[in-house]
């Protein structure tokens, strides 16, 4: 296949990055992969080389140092695109150590963006997250739908990210910016080469479920079983992360392509459906057969009640839909949590 150019994925070891730099072999682009381990480990690197029979060039660089990252773009000046995934997301550490996610996740923004223009390079597809909506009062949300104050230093920094994006276009009209706003990614690349890693006990659901099912984790806790919502547990678009990740393609198909007049575009990925915390359980017991033993506990502090997107833009612009069955997602997430198990087991 044509190489159609080097895009250089930060962060691109991580969970979402990983299935991005599959995806983008998969679709003829040559990834560069930087990124500083802090959460996530080098094997990474092997497993996409594993799906894709491509290694992907691979430095250990951090976004926070500008001296490093020049110095990167100067040994690939040939690169088209940036997909910036490098950043911290645990909403609850972000409120215990806000200091360290505004630098980890506005410095490493900051440097890209100018160090971009020295490098002719005019093009950044951005991970940002549903969490900019907080609880909306219309439901699905579209990007128009208003963003709320954020409740956590993690959601103020992708508020800010977006602003500075924004700022930025409007200083420089040959920046080209895609804004991504995810919803709930889970599930895992359906060869188990690839997955979620995640360190120490996991603050997301799919991860405490797999683990719970494992026998890892004694038992799940459903944090709150009195929202308004039918069963009661909170609601949530779960999106399949090969999905996801195929939604970057095509945001860096509209890039480089020039495919719209507005410097600027943002878009929802999500599946369109609004599915409970009872009901993944339920979903993911039918899939794989296995027992999730949970308990209901209280509500978990800052948790929005229901959210789920209206990802009908993202349909018709950027020609993506999630597509995977949540039955078949459940069941990737499951597979991966076994390979992680027998992994552990050799070791
Ligand atoms: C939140 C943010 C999201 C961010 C992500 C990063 C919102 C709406 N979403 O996702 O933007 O990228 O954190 O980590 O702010 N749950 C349980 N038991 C558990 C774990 C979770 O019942 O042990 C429930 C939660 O109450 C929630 C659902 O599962 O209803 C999903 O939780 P989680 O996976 O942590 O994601 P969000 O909080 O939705």
């Amino acid at each position: 296949m044509a190489n159609k150019g080097k895009i250089l994925v930060t962060g691109g070891t991580g969970y979402i990055g990983s299935h991005t730099v599959v995806e983008l072999f998969n679709a003829g682009y040559e990834p560069v992969v930087i990124d500083n381990l802090s959460n996530s480990n080098i094997g990474v690197i092997d497993g996409i080389k594993a799906i894709t029979g491509s290694l992907p060039v691979f430095e250990n660089i951090d976004c926070k140092d500008y001296n490093s990252l020049e110095r990167f773009f100067e040994k690939h000046s040939d690169i088209k695109a940036v997909i910036h995934f490098a950043a911290s997301k645990a909403v609850g550490e972000s409120v215990e150590q806000p200091l360290v996610y505004y630098r980890n996740n506005i410095v490493s923004l900051i440097n890209l963006l100018q160090l971009m223009p020295k490098f002719g390079i005019n093009n950044i597809v951005f991970s940002s997250s549903c969490t900019v909506y907080g609880q909306p009062e219309i439901l699905p949300v579209t990007e128009q739908s208003p963003i709320q104050p954020a409740t956590s230093p993690y959601g103020s920094t992708k508020q800010m990210s977006e602003t500075i994006l924004r700022d930025a276009t409007v200083a420089d009209k040959n920046l080209s910016v895609v804004l991504l706003r995810y919803f709930n990614p889970i599930g895992a690349h359906p060869s188990a080469e690839i997955g979620e890693l995640p360190n120490g006990v996991p603050n997301n659901l799919l991860p405490y479920v797999t683990q719970t099912a494992a026998g890892i984790r004694k038992m799940l806790r459903v944090f709150g079983d009195d929202y308004n919502t039918p069963d009661g547990s909170c609601i949530r678009d779960y999106i399949n992360v090969v999905d996801l990740a195929k939604a970057h393609v095509c945001a860096i198909n509209r890039v480089l392509e020039k495919k719209s007049k507005k410097n600027i575009e943002v878009f929802n990925l999500g599946t369109g459906n609004g599915v409970s915390v009872l009901e993944i359980i339920n979903t993911f017991e039918k899939a794989t057969g296995v027992k999730v033993p949970y308990e209901i506990a209280p509500r978990r502090a800052g948790d929005i009640e229901q959210v789920w997107a209206d990802a009908s833009l993202a349909n018709k612009e950027l020609g993506w839909k999630a597509e995977e069955t949540l039955e078949n997602t459940l069941k990737s997430a499951w597979k991966w949590q076994e390979k992680l198990m027998a992994k552990n087991k050799e070791e």
